[in-house]
């Protein structure tokens, strides 16, 4: 088991636990964002072993990635509102300076799926849009569609389920 993350993971449910109790009117249930956040970090993963990026960075740029939503219910520029939330969760995680600040970076830029950013950004970004799709949520943005056809492709699974 590692153990740094799964403190990390602590944190992060712990943070959930304190605002479900503050009963926020939410776009995404708070069941949607815990398990989002596990199963992007396992997803994330995956892709890093695939790409040869650090596994334990993937796993936790994509469990924080909609930290910004989590704090304000809301799915309008909750990416680049995890800034803070981001950088202050991260200031007492493991890893250097430099290695948090791409988490920081990744957080700010995962809804810009149409864009190429960095290796780190590009995995957060698959993992969402995998996990999305394997949660069965409707993918239906052209660049989207896209940006998953190519990472099942990562993945060697070249056919896309219709529905
Ligand atoms: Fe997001």
């Amino acid at each position: 088991m590692n153990r740094d993350f799964m403190n990390d993971l602590q944190r992060i449910y712990s943070l959930m636990n304190y605002l479900e109790e503050q009963a926020l009117e939410r776009d995404y249930p708070i069941i949607w964002e815990r398990t989002h956040a596990i199963s992007c970090a396992q997803i994330g993963r995956m892709l890093a072993e695939k790409r040869n990026i650090d596994t334990e960075q993937a796993a936790l740029a994509c469990a924080l990635h909609d930290i910004g939503r989590w704090i304000s219910g809301r799915q309008v520029d909750h990416a680049p509102k995890g800034e803070e939330p981001a950088r202050s969760f991260l200031a007492e995680a493991k890893g250097s300076i430099g290695m948090r600040e791409q988490i920081v970076q990744a957080v700010i830029n995962h809804s810009k799926k149409e864009h190429i950013g960095t290796p780190l950004e590009e995995l957060v970004k698959d993992a969402d849009i995998l996990d999305c799709y394997w949660h069965g949520l409707k993918i239906d943005k052209v660049h989207h569609i896209h940006r998953l056809k190519q990472a099942l492709t990562t993945l060697g699974i070249s056919q896309l389920k219709e529905g």
